[in-house]
């Protein structure tokens, strides 16, 4: 099973960075002493704490307390046509994804993940012909087997955003839509973690799919490094106007659903009840 990438402590100091907000101002802020909040960064769960400090992050105290308490992790997806691959990078995990069309067998590889061998055994034996190879941004965990992907699949075609043009690459941009076989994509833009990355929406499988790096993580999100406003907006703008039941697929820990996120995403308190 893979862990969740983020937890409370992870979320409230990427919302304090984000806000530019620091220790000292939300202490005053919110009235919560400088060694309590210090202790909440190091993983101390305090649930009074938390309703206090939430709404000065633009948090939602309900689902940061969930994530305190670590009681909730997305169902598990199942869906003909999609697969995982969840492999080590130095001290962290990183996924990258095989979409494919049941029957025509056409497919494309999302990302590289540290290591791409077990996808490449997975291709031959479903006997998969891949035609494309996405990337969402291009972190080096995001494309660290990059040269081994390329020399096993020499006929697909590689496509990144314009915003991080890559050598070799064909440079898309939002709105740019492909195929994989019948299943329709469209290239969506989510940046604000990176320059220009992108979310890939993906119909035709039982169940919408969207590929979306480290624009979003199961109850949380990428840390905004270019942008966290640009991040916070192109997600609400691109991912959380997709269907409900569409599985998310990020860039590391599980996969999620629109649904969920909408309900258990801290940085989201529009969507709560
Ligand atoms: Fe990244």
């Amino acid at each position: 099973m893979i862990s969740i990438e983020d937890f409370m402590e992870d979320i409230v100091g990427k919302a304090m960075r984000g806000n530019r907000i620091s220790i000292d101002q939300l202490s005053s802020l919110s009235n919560v002493p400088k060694d309590s909040i210090e202790e909440l960064l190091k993983g101390k769960f305090d649930e009074i704490i938390i309703t206090s400090i939430a709404p000065h992050l633009n948090l939602d105290a309900g689902s940061l307390i969930a994530s305190g308490k670590k009681t909730w992790r997305p169902k598990e997806v199942t869906l003909n046509g999609l697969s995982i691959y969840n492999t080590q990078w130095s001290d962290m995990y990183v996924n990258a994804f095989l979409v494919w069309d049941p029957s025509n067998r056409s497919a494309a590889v999302f990302d590289t993940g540290a290591n791409c061998e077990v996808l490449i055994a997975d291709v031959e034996e479903k006997k998969l012909q891949v035609e494309s190879i996405f990337l969402t941004h291009t972190h080096g965990d995001h494309i660290a087997d990059l040269p081994k992907l390329l020399k096993n699949f020499p006929d697909a075609t590689l496509y990144t955003s314009s915003k991080e043009p890559i050598e070799g690459a064909n440079l898309i941009d939002c709105g740019h839509e492909f195929n994989i076989g019948p299943l329709n994509g469209t290239a969506l833009l989510t940046h604000g973690h990176s320059k220009g990355g992108l979310t890939y929406f993906i119909q035709g499988l039982d169940r919408p799919i969207a590929i979306v790096g480290d624009a979003l993580f199961a109850g949380s999100m990428g840390g905004g490094t270019v942008s966290f406003e640009d991040a916070l907006k192109t997600n609400r703008q691109h991912i959380f106007s997709l269907p409900d039941n569409t599985v998310i697929c990020p860039g590391h820990g599980p996969m999620t659903s629109v649904k969920e996120e909408k309900e258990m995403n801290p940085f989201y308190p529009e969507f709560k009840k």
